[in-house]
């Protein structure tokens, strides 16, 4: 892992959390590297010229993956499917130095939910929403914790068992679906979740429809805006404009934003009555 430039220190948690594990330096001379080009000695030197050299090749572009709406900076998901040990990803969502995490209670007003309320945590991760929304929403509603990774669900299962939640169910989405079923939520949420999304098309559709009508669903992320930190601009796909249009897109109303975040942005959005 690269060394964390202090200026981007309030951000080192996700940062951590959200880019690939592994040695960045460069070796000094990679194993791989060619011999040096060893020229053949002709067996006479005057009637046969050395040959031309070869040109090199064009290196082929990589091609990057493409989500429905643009181009991925990277392999979305591909540090949670190499680093399985939940002890760790625990660390860095709920110890990190997370904006997400210092201003909890204002995003849970701002989600506001009600005893009796079924709620889907999508993208739960650790848990750090579920557990205060199964607190909100008391044993007369229901938690729907979704995730695409098996050791989350298995570790969220496990706390809600320990902690005696019985209105917390996990759910295993696909990058696809949320998996839910239809109209079985008031209330949809992702934090730090969206920009993870490899298909946010299909995915949102499926959302729309687990949500009922006059539902809400609030979006909370990473802010790609002018001024953002390197590792923002870097890490997200793309801007709150061009997420919220997608959003949009696919049905959904756009009812306010907030404006407490800085790192961050929180839209609200409706899944409009049927007329
Ligand atoms: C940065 S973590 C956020 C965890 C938690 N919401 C928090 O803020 O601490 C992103 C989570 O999204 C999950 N994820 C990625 N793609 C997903 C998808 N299509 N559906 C549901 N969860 C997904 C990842 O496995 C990971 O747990």
């Amino acid at each position: 892992m690269a060394a964390v430039n202090l200026r981007f220190a309030p951000l080192a948690g996700c940062l951590l959390a959200c880019t690939p594990i592994g040695p960045s330096s460069t070796p000094a001379q990679p194993a791989s590297d060619p011999p040096a080009a060893v020229t053949p000695v002709a067996s006479d030197a005057r009637t046969e010229p050395a040959p031309e050299p070869e040109p090199e090749p064009a290196p082929e572009p990589t091609p990057e993956p493409v989500s429905d709406f643009g181009v991925l900076h990277e392999d979305l998901n591909a540090h949670y499917e190499e680093e399985t040990d939940v002890e760790q990803w625990r660390d860095r969502f709920e110890h990190g130095p997370r904006e997400v995490r210092f201003k909890q209670p204002l995003i849970l007003k701002e989600v506001g939910l009600a005893k009796g309320d079924r709620v889907a945590d999508i993208g739960a991760g650790t848990g750090l929403y579920t557990f205060p929304f199964a607190k909100a929403v008391g044993k007369s509603g229901r938690v729907f914790a979704v995730d695409v990774q098996d050791y989350f669900l298995e570790y969220l299962q496990a706390q809600a068992k320990e902690r005696g939640l019985t209105q917390v169910r996990t759910v295993k989405a696909t990058q696809t679906s949320v998996s839910l079923e239809d109209g079985s939520i008031d209330v949809a949420f992702l934090c730090d979740a969206y920009h993870h999304i490899e298909h946010p098309e299909p995915y949102l559709k499926s959302l729309h429809a687990a949500l009922r009508p006059g539902g809400r669903l609030v979006v909370v992320d990473y802010a790609k805006v002018e001024g953002a930190t390197a590792f923002i601009q870097h890490h997200l796909r793309d801007s709150p404009d061009t997420f919220r249009a997608e959003i949009e897109a696919a049905g959904f109303r756009f009812v306010r934003s907030a404006d407490f975040l800085d790192d961050n942005f929180l839209f609200v959005f409706e899944r409009p009555k049927a007329r």
